[in-house]
């Protein structure tokens, strides 16, 4: 970087890893994340923007495997319910789906929220107050792909009871658990997002999710008339 501007080379640098970021929820390998790797990661998470500078989350850091197991089996219970909400052959296909790599991955992480960090009044949420998660959000976001470019793989864990997470680990009623995240070295990074692959669902195309000055006008405003048809190109 030079005087802040961001030159080619880095700029590719960045879309590459925006466009090789994915879930991973298998390929984890046992071996260590350093702690250079791990804090670089958790310091690139709390680098994200926050609603009034709030910086509403915090990180638990979680290696012991007996809390990790305590995690995995709440994920089977709740993986079982959540399969009775599909009808066959949907349901059988969704049982077999590997959805997260909570033993696995030698580092398991949660992510909470803390809606009265700095009180009351933190500009920008009286209007919007769950802005608080949406900040903690990007904090995950940008911990993904920090981890991406730290050739760590990440999957995020939902499929989990929050009321589990508050006891296994003891989070404060008061505190929101926003994410249970797997992260480790993995043998390969898929290509493309698991549900693609298995024809779950398809990406969507970004054409029919742009609208034109009022929503759900694709007609392109004068001079963007270009626009759609540049948003299925080459990633970049
Ligand atoms: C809020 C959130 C919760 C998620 N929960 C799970 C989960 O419980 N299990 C899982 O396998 N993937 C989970 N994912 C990952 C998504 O399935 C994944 O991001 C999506 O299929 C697109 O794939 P990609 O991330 O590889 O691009 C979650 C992602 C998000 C953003």
């Amino acid at each position: 970087m030079n005087n802040g501007w961001i030159n080619d080379s880095e700029r590719d640098a960045f879309y590459k890893i925006v466009h090789a970021r994915r879930d991973v929820r298998s390929f984890f390998k046992p071996d260590p994340v350093p702690s250079e790797a791990l804090a670089r990661v958790l310091r690139a998470a709390h680098h994200a923007g926050s609603v009034g500078y709030m910086q509403p989350w915090n990180f638990v850091v979680v290696e012991d495997p007996a809390l990790r197991l305590k995690v995995k089996e709440s994920f089977e219970k709740e993986k079982a319910e959540a399969a009775l909400l599909f009808d066959e052959p949907k349901q059988r296909r969704y049982r077999s789906f590997k959805l997260e790599g909570i033993l696995e991955a030698p580092v398991n992480l949660i992510v909470t929220c803390d809606s009265s960090r700095h009180g009351p009044q933190v500009i920008g949420r009286r209007s919007m107050p769950e802005t608080d998660l949406y900040s903690t959000c990007l904090a995950i976001q940008n911990l993904w792909l920090a981890a991406r470019a730290e050739n760590l793989g990440l999957g995020w864990v939902s499929i989990v009871k929050p009321e589990d997470l508050h006891a296994i680990f003891g989070v404060p009623r008061e505190i929101t658990v926003v994410a249970y995240l797997c992260l480790g070295y993995v043998s390969e990074f898929p290509l493309e997002p698991d549900f693609e692959r298995l024809g779950w669902l398809k990406r969507l195309p970004l054409k029919d999710l742009v609208f034109f000055e009022k929503w759900g006008d694709a007609k392109p405003s004068e001079g963007r008339e270009d626009l759609p048809g540049l948003l299925g190109g080459e990633k970049k």
